[in-house]
């Protein structure tokens, strides 16, 4: 399927930096960006309450929108939701967890963290990846309820403070019997976003794993098994207006901080 309708789910705008991906991937694709930014930051609400948002603007969007399928481009929403979704709705649901197994597979001291919301942290889906692909390592994981909101506003060209992201960040560089960290799992949509940031402000050098580029190779793998709405002989796909749509429950426009991550990003010109 080379031009799927794709929903792209997130809390804010972290979810963009899997979008790129998958647009690298599927440079046909068009998208329905949806920001549940009314409910920001996901990363400390109640389970209840954000199983039921999650449910609530899926009733709403896939049957106005009707995409191929849906990315859950938020860590803490598909360590918690994925499972009702897909119960609830017929079609493909990709989410996004934290990269416990790639971050197993190239560390060298053997110390990782897991840098993600307060929320995704509690989970236990979090603690059976651990369980089952790192039990052989020793993995920290480090709640940040501020840094995805820090990556709001430095993407929104506010000003932020290098010891904000520096508090943030410093409980993932560890020591445990003499080796420090060498891996640290980005397990929230939005730090990948503060990028440059972390990097400068690392403590020490680290490999940042980015789940992006795997999940987008997941959605190509599973759209390739799903049989899509067919063209009839001698019609034309339908392909009018942008390919990039945007759904922000707070009401907000698509205003000029968006469109400088969007071209940060290189999808700004998605929605000509
Ligand atoms: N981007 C979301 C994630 O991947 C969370 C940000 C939030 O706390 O809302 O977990």
């Amino acid at each position: 399927m080379n031009e799927p309708k794709l929903l792209v789910f997130d809390s804010g705008l972290g979810g963009l930096t899997v979008l790129a991906a998958l647009h690298r991937v599927l440079p046909g694709a068009s998208y329905l960006y949806i920001a549940d930014d009314a409910a920001f930051p996901y990363g400390d609400l109640a389970d209840g309450d954000l199983i039921e948002r999650c449910r609530a603007i899926m009733t709403k969007a896939v049957p106005a929108y009707r995409p191929d399928a849906a990315i859950i481009a938020c860590n803490t929403a598909s360590t918690l939701a994925l499972p009702v979704l897909r119960s609830r709705f017929h079609l493909p649901f990709i989410g996004t967890v934290p990269a416990i197994k790639p971050a197993a597979e190239v560390t060298e001291s053997g110390v990782v963290s897991v840098l993600a919301t307060p929320g995704t942290v509690k989970r236990d889906y979090t603690r059976d990846l651990i369980q089952t692909y790192a039990g052989h390592i020793h993995v920290r994981l480090v709640g940040s309820a501020k840094l995805a909101g820090l990556a709001e506003k430095h993407i929104g060209g506010g000003q932020v403070d290098d010891a904000a992201i520096s508090t943030e960040i410093t409980p993932a560089f560890a020591e445990k019997d003499g080796k420090r960290t060498d891996t640290i799992v980005l397990g929230c949509t939005h730090f990948p976003l503060l990028r440059d940031r972390l990097e400068t402000l690392a403590p020490w050098p680290v490999t940042w794993v980015d789940p992006a580029p795997a999940i987008a190779r997941r959605v190509v793998t599973v759209l390739d098994g799903f049989a899509g709405p067919s063209i009839g002989p001698g019609q034309q796909p339908v392909k009018s207006g942008p390919k990039l749509t945007f759904w922000f429950t707070s009401g907000r426009d698509v205003d000029p901080s968006i469109l400088a991550t969007l071209t940060a990003l290189r999808i700004r010109h998605l929605l000509a």
